[in-house]
């Protein structure tokens, strides 16, 4: 079989990073950007931070702080032609998933001269986004090394996926710092998208030995650092927990994900589901079929606590993390 590994993103990460946000810019040859935000983090001390970092390399910044917990075709369309009418020629994504995804569909809108709707699918536009820089503020979407956006139209009451290789973000700042005032609820939730993308990585069918390493060291990666990332003031925890992320979703983003994805976002587009959630109690059924039909593959994993079928439920108790009702909501409906 042939593989194909691609990820044009460039990384900057670690303590300070955020610093750099000004000469990424620069170098992208961005001199007006649209900072793409929400209520919560554009008060935040690193999101001052960041518009700073910006400002002090000379470069014009407008502001969009209005998304809210999906990335909406209306937010994304009335923006893009914005951006396309006042000529900024550059996003800088300042957030979690979807402030990730929101920047990302702008960026693809301004270009291609396109509702957000006709851009869904795969390859659906023929224009390169805008150069975008992500900042991700949560460690679980991985959307800022994804080329991928998840949209929510809201009139059809659907979740859809857009994007190709003319999408992919530009650098990624992952910088612990935007870590540190996350309340526990809001760190653990996207922890268990991240797991869930490492761990449908490495079952995929189509991976090769780039991705099942990235995909095994993410998880290891994770579970190791993320109850001190959200139970401490360990820097470094927060650090690796943001690198786990961005290394599960760069396997994912070449390995492809699985039935957990798959089955999550028509669920998550009617029940209003959060995603983390969906995929989070799809999980063990994913890998209680796998575990099933790839055991070869499963050997070298004896004693991974991510092969158990209940494991997305021991991860919740082994790291004590807040999710029970959460789970309970979810598997109402799913296992119900
Ligand atoms: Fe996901």
């Amino acid at each position: 079989m042939i593989t194909n590994f691609y990820m044009p993103t460039r990384v900057v990460a670690g303590q300070g990073a955020l610093a750099t946000a000004g000469a990424l810019a620069r170098d992208l040859k961005m001199t007006r950007v649209l900072v793409v935000s929400d209520q919560v983090i554009s008060r935040q001390s690193f999101h001052r931070e960041a518009v700073d970092a910006l400002t002090d390399a000379n470069i014009k910044v407008d502001r969009f702080d209005e998304c809210g917990i999906d990335a909406r075709c209306s937010h994304i369309d009335s923006e893009g032609e914005r951006v396309r009418r006042e000529g900024i020629d550059g996003v800088v994504c300042i957030g979690g998933g979807s402030v990730m995804c929101t920047g990302k569909g702008i960026a693809i809108v301004a270009t291609n001269n396109k509702p957000m709707a006709e851009c869904t699918g795969v390859g659906k536009f023929d224009r390169k986004a805008l150069p975008m820089i992500m900042v991700p503020t949560t460690a679980g979407s991985g959307s800022e090394v994804s080329q991928w956006t998840i949209v929510k139209d809201e009139e059809r009451h659907l979740k859809l996926l857009g994007g190709g290789p003319l999408s992919f973000p530009d650098a990624a700042i992952l910088d612990p710092v935007t870590l540190r005032s996350l309340p526990m609820h809001v760190a653990a939730l996207p922890a268990v998208d991240a797991l869930t993308h490492g761990v449908e990585a490495y079952f995929s069918s189509i991976g090769s030995p780039i991705t099942d390493a990235l995909a095994l060291a993410a998880v290891r990666l994770q579970f190791r650092s993320l109850r001190a990332s959200i139970n401490s003031d360990d820097e470094r925890a927060r650090e690796d927990n943001l690198v786990a992320s961005c290394m599960a979703n760069i396997a994912c983003g070449n390995a492809r994900l699985g039935h957990g994805h798959a089955l999550s976002l028509p669920l998550e587009g009617h029940l209003d589901m959060p995603h983390p959630i969906g995929v989070g109690v799809l999980l063990p059924h994913v890998v209680t079929f796998n575990l099933a039909v790839l055991s070869d593959k499963v050997k070298p994993l004896a004693g991974e606590p991510f092969t158990s079928p209940r494991m997305a439920l021991s991860f919740r108790a082994r790291l004590r993390l807040p999710l029970r009702g959460e789970f309970s909501f979810a598997c109402a409906h799913l296992d119900g």
